[in-house]
């Protein structure tokens, strides 16, 4: 078994890698290429948390997997991550664990890697100014993923919390200063999102955090955070004015997700603007954005297949470049 820690898989795996592996892994969602089964959520209401359990086969690697992550929103106070991991990948000629990944860190480097793939499918490619809601275990990789794929000249930052946001802000200058973009600390959503390409939320809030209305024409917009019924972060006007709406899995989003679940429920939104799964756009089957005037969505709520396709790329490479540490049972 080999087991790989944060550090290690930074050392060999780029964010660029992981929105390669995330296209590829919408894809062989869509062209089921995987067997992959709704997850199973586990509500601990004791400590307010919720752990699910993600399991997965991708054919074309004879790798199964499952992940466990858990969101505890309050483990922060206690100086944990809210959604804390563990990849485990199976050899699926033998079914035996080949490999146990620091999951905490694979899911942020993936969850970007989605906004990322989607971004660089859906935005206008001359997008100048990008937007963040949320500042928190996420966010990070989710800045990454939006510079990586659009030259931005600035990105305008927003959560709760103006001391966590300055603090934030300083760690994205100093870990992503190759980029040459400033980094801003914005007064309120509405100002961050006014005049953005591209707006990214990821946030753990139960009400929208910002005002579709301000939302400029040919904007692009992530919904990252709302994974449960009762969560929201996207108001119904965004979902209204989009466009076009793109998700990780239609199927998965309206299961699980308040931004659509409470507004369909209330006969606020129709589907009418609703265009399929980005992996059909990679595959070729559907369309994405047709002018620059258009809103495009994508709403993520996280897809075993992300795991064990990128989890898997990263095994791959890390046993070519002798990476991690290995372990036997005795
Ligand atoms: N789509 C996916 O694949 C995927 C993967 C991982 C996590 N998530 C979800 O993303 C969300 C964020 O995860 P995290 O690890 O960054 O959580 P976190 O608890 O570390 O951070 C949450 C952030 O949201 C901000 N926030 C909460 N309510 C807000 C509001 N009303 N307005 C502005 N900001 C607000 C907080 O200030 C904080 O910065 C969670 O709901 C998590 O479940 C989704």
């Amino acid at each position: 078994m080999l087991l790989l820690s944060k550090e290690e898989i930074k050392e060999i795996f780029s964010m660029k890698e992981a929105i390669e592996a995330c296209k590829l892994a919408f894809q062989t969602f869509s062209s089921g290429k995987s067997i992959i089964p709704l997850r199973t959520n586990l509500e601990i209401i004791k400590y307010n948390g919720t752990t699910l359990f993600m399991p997965g086969y991708v054919e074309d690697f004879d790798i199964a997997g499952v992940k466990i992550v858990s969101v505890f929103p309050d483990n922060p106070s206690k100086g944990k991550p809210s959604v804390p991991a563990t990849m485990i990948l199976m050899d699926e000629t033998t079914g035996e664990v080949c490999s146990i990944l620091d999951g905490t860190y694979l899911t942020q480097l993936r969850t970007g890697a989605a906004s990322g793939a989607a971004t660089d499918i859906l935005a206008r490619k001359n997008s100048r100014i990008g937007a963040l809601i949320g500042t928190g275990g996420q966010a990070i990789c989710q800045l990454e993923a939006m510079l990586t794929v659009r030259r931005l000249e600035e990105v305008r930052i927003f959560s709760r919390n103006s001391e966590r946001v300055k603090s934030f802000v300083k760690k994205a200058q100093t870990d992503l200063s190759y980029f040459d973009t400033s980094f801003l600390v914005a007064k309120s959503s509405d100002d961050a999102i006014k005049d953005a390409d591209i707006i990214t939320a990821v946030t753990t809030s139960k009400q929208p955090v910002f005002d579709g209305s301000l939302v400029k024409a040919g904007a692009h917009i992530n919904g990252v955070g709302s994974f449960m019924p009762d969560m929201q972060e996207l108001d119904e006007e965004i979902i209204r004015r989009a466009n076009k709406i793109y998700f990780d899995s239609q199927e998965a989003v309206l299961s699980e997700s308040g931004d659509f679940i409470t507004p369909l429920k209330n006969n606020k939104i129709d589907k009418n603007n609703f265009v399929g799964d980005l992996g059909e756009v990679i595959n070729g089957d559907l369309k994405g954005r047709e002018s620059d005037k258009e809103i495009t969505l994508f709403k993520t709520v996280g897809l075993a297949v992300q795991d064990i396709v990128t989890g898997t790329m990263i095994y791959k490479k890390a046993l070519k470049n002798k990476v991690g540490q290995n372990y036997y049972f005795k």
